[in-house]
């Protein structure tokens, strides 16, 4: 299968993209403590979140975009319905897997460059007054739950099969002056790459911090790229009395 490649150089880090969120410290200082105050979020779904502003494309119905947080894999598709409905798509197509491109607005439709089967601007394909796909394809593209929060302008896409939950976190020793850490263990997928952010409450937008892959290591690393998928584990430093962790992925538009 050919993967589009047209927009992968244009990279950007989307900040309201996040994969998970772990644990508010509620003690008043970072002390041992803290210990008992300190746990994982509960497990679920990965939610990405993106402000449509981000992205011009999207500013009109029938505006369209497709994503991508993984390289090498078929990218999600984004598009708007109405001023306040958006729908996320697979973008794999249902007749032999092939990408589907975006949604052309004075097409009317999203097509599939192998067959040509179309599917309209919520993933349906075409079908007949009896229900029958018309296409090459039989099926509707899969979809992702998505919500759109208007006041805040933030579209929320679940995704079952991201990892998000933080698997554990806990404090830990740095050295014998007293120096704590936390030391945080998450999954990460190979061919995406990842930051770690801190906001000290839910208010306050997050900020990338560096991190150190060692218990005892220089905090000086800002981004995780895995050789394997699997579970990664950083170290980052005690930046205050509370806060919130969060990982975000590099988000890749195609173009
Ligand atoms: Fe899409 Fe055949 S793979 S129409």
């Amino acid at each position: 299968m050919n993967l589009p490649t047209s927009g992968t150089t244009r990279r950007q880090w989307v900040k309201q993209f996040m994969l998970c969120s772990a644990a508010a410290l509620v003690a008043p200082r970072w002390t041992s403590a803290v210990l008992a105050n300190v746990t994982p979020s509960a497990p679920g779904k990965g939610v990405l979140r993106i402000k449509p502003s981000s992205f011009p494309a999207l500013a009109n119905p029938g505006g369209s975009i497709q994503l991508t947080f993984i390289q090498g894999i078929e990218p999600l598709t984004l598009n708007r319905v109405t001023s306040d409905r958006f729908v996320t798509l697979d973008s794999i197509c249902t007749h032999a897997g092939c990408t589907v491109g975006r949604f052309i607005v004075a097409n009317n439709r999203m097509r599939c460059p192998c067959h040509g089967s179309r599917y309209d601007i919520e993933g349906r394909v075409f079908r007949d007054v009896n229900g029958n796909s018309t296409q090459p394809a039989p099926d509707d593209l899969a979809r992702y739950e998505t919500a759109y929060d208007a006041a805040s302008d933030t579209i929320s896409i679940a995704i079952p099969s991201l990892a998000l939950q933080m698997d554990s976190i806990s404090v830990q020793q740095r050295t014998e002056n007293g120096e704590l850490r936390l030391k945080l263990v998450f999954p990460v997928t190979f061919g995406a790459v990842y930051q770690i952010s801190y906001s000290p409450g839910l208010s306050s937008p997050p900020a990338t911090i560096p991190f150190a892959t060692t218990a005892d290591g220089p905090a000086n690393q800002t981004t995780i790229g895995p050789s394997v998928s699997g579970m990664f584990t950083a170290y980052v430093d005690a930046a205050g009395s509370r806060g919130f962790f969060s990982v975000s992925v590099m988000l890749t538009p195609l173009t």
